[in-house]
């Protein structure tokens, strides 16, 4: 596999023929490269939804797909799509975010396919938990390992969001009062393969702070958001047709732009199951 650096902080391109074909090896050595790189882009592939979900398999078992109907025949399948005619109020997956990171044990990885793509437009940003983690001061370093997050699909998934969610005529999305649970996560957690600090952090699902002063809380999140986002710390991809994309959602933040009105986009999306993260 040819490896190339996107940026200098994360994120690779991986070259290999066909993504079908790695043997046990080739599998192992790119799960390490996922890890390793966080991001990773693998040109000019080519996957059925079966075939995807194989692809998947490899990585770990399917994990649950909460409030978002799937693909009919392929219940691990999210058909990311939105409809020229949908407008521009809303697209799937446009706040930041790390995939259903609400859950008690959140996936490990999302892998997502293009399918129809813009001709211009749509981009997907991702943003790197460990570098943001990295150039933190020690004093910084120490105050947010204390604090634990209170993650929860409230602002994004309970009834009152359901009106944005239905302006996506491609995608059935059924907001409940599920959405109203919420799950702790340390804010600092050791990822689980790579043994790298990371700051679990995002703002779409992360409502609430423990472990600091109540009147606190706003401005910390708020910095916790810019100070994540943060330019030096992402990564923008410019889809073109045959990528594949393969994110680490325990040591990542991304955010789908919604640019392109009037243009169909739609990509296929799996999530490995994970596990429960660990300070
Ligand atoms: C997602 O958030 O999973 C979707 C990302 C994208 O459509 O680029």
């Amino acid at each position: 596999m040819e490896v190339n650096r996107l940026t200098g902080v994360f994120g690779a391109e991986i070259l290999v023929d066909d993504v079908r074909r790695l043997d046990d090896v080739g599998f192992a050595e790119l799960r390490r490269l996922v890890c390793e790189h966080e991001v990773v882009v693998i040109p000019h592939q080519s996957l059925d939804v079966s075939e995807q979900v194989t692809l998947s398999r490899r990585f770990g078992p399917a994990g649950p797909v909460p409030f978002i109907e799937p693909s009919p025949d392929h219940p691990e399948v999210i058909k990311v799509l939105k409809e020229a005619s949908d407008g521009d109020a809303f697209n799937f997956g446009g706040a930041w975010h790390s995939d259903f990171s609400f859950q008690p044990e959140p996936p490990s990885f999302t892998l997502l396919f293009t399918i129809d793509i813009p001709p211009y437009g749509g981009d997907t940003l991702w943003s790197s938990m460990t570098a943001a983690w990295k150039h933190l001061g020690a004093d910084r370093r120490a105050e947010l390992s204390a604090i634990t997050a209170v993650h929860t699909a409230r602002d994004a998934y309970s009834r009152k969001m359901q009106p944005l969610h239905s302006g996506l005529s491609g995608m059935n999305i059924v907001c409940d009062d599920a959405a109203n649970d919420a799950e702790s996560h340390p804010l600092v957690v050791t990822h689980p393969e790579t043994g790298r600090q990371v700051l679990f952090f995002n703002r779409a699902y992360v409502r609430d702070l423990l472990g600091v002063d109540a009147e606190r809380v706003p401005a910390l999140l708020d910095w916790l958001h810019s100070y994540t986002t943060d330019a030096r710390f992402t990564l923008r991809h410019r889809w073109s047709p045959g990528d594949l994309v393969i994110w680490d959602n325990r040591s990542t933040q991304h955010y789908a732009l919604n640019d392109y009105a009037g243009f169909r986009r739609e990509l296929h999306r799996t999530t490995v199951a994970g596990a429960r993260p660990a300070a």
